[in-house]
């Protein structure tokens, strides 16, 4: 590896401390619009050229792909980074976003890390080596039936007019489980399946900055992550990632 976990730790947790010096002056907030539903801040360009750079000087030889930079000429080996995942919870003010960083070598996932700096939570995995929040070892939930299970989701697919979007599938899904949440962030939701604190979740249209580390983190502690149809693997277009004990029972209502 290029870097250990602990210096990517020390490298995102600088970004947090980027990213909070916006979040804690946001009368001064430049928010622009990337489309018409989608938005783009001074915070996010600013944390995203500090992880550029940051991440440059440990691993020269390694590529970049960040949100709202693009892509730098090597994507053999490369940081795939969301500089702030869920940029419109940002804007007004509220906790529930995150910092997303993975490192894929050769097409393969190897480290992850997703850090919510106004809650202090960071989440880290390393490929066969288990995942962590605030370094303590995680697990997704022991939760088997759908019919006790939160789940969470997220709807990307409206920022594209998807006629084909989640609206109905979330109606099904809601109509025959306990607890339903939309907290506005991806990359964190995928982390709270992985720590036992949601049971599944899933998302259309999005990309693979907001799901790679996301991805990584919830397969590390345990769980499944599919498309809609149940095929393994990591689909940002058709994410679903769930504890496993309901994996079966939901995927006929995706
Ligand atoms: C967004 C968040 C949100 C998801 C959107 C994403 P962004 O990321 O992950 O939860 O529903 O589709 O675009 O745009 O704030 O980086
Ligand atoms: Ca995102
Ligand atoms: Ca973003």
């Amino acid at each position: 590896m290029p870097i250990t976990l602990d210096q990517l730790e020390t490298i995102v947790r600088q970004a947090g401390k980027v990213a909070m010096h916006y979040f804690n002056d946001l009368d001064h907030l430049a928010v622009n619009k990337k489309s018409a539903r989608d938005l783009v801040t001074d915070a996010d360009v600013a944390v995203e050229n500090f992880l550029k750079d940051a991440l440059a000087s440990q691993a020269p030889e390694y590529g970049f792909w960040g949100e709202e930079s693009g892509q730098t000429a090597d994507q053999r080996c490369r940081w795939i980074v969301d500089p702030i995942d869920g940029t419109h919870s940002f804007s007004k003010g509220q906790y529930f976003w995150g910092i997303s960083v993975a490192l894929e070598i050769e097409g393969q996932l190897e480290m992850g890390a997703v850090y919510a700096p106004a809650l202090d939570d960071y989440y880290s995995a390393q490929r066969g080596q288990g995942a962590w929040k605030n370094r303590r070892p995680i697990h997704v939930s022991s939760e088997t039936s759908l019919g006790s299970s939160m789940i969470s989701t997220g709807f990307a697919c409206l920022r594209s007019y998807l006629v084909e979007n989640n609206l109905a599938r979330f109606c099904r899904i809601a109509a025959v489980t306990t607890g339903q949440r939309r907290f506005g962030s991806a990359a964190l939701d995928l982390c709270l399946v992985a720590d036992g604190q949601v049971d599944a979740f899933w998302e259309q249209e999005l990309n693979l900055y907001d799901v790679a580390a996301g991805a990584l983190i919830a397969l590390e502690a345990g769980g499944t992550v599919t498309d809609f149809k149940g095929n393994p693997g990591i689909f940002p277009k058709q994410i679903l990632a769930t504890n496993g004990g309901i994996f079966e029972e939901i995927l006929p209502l995706m």
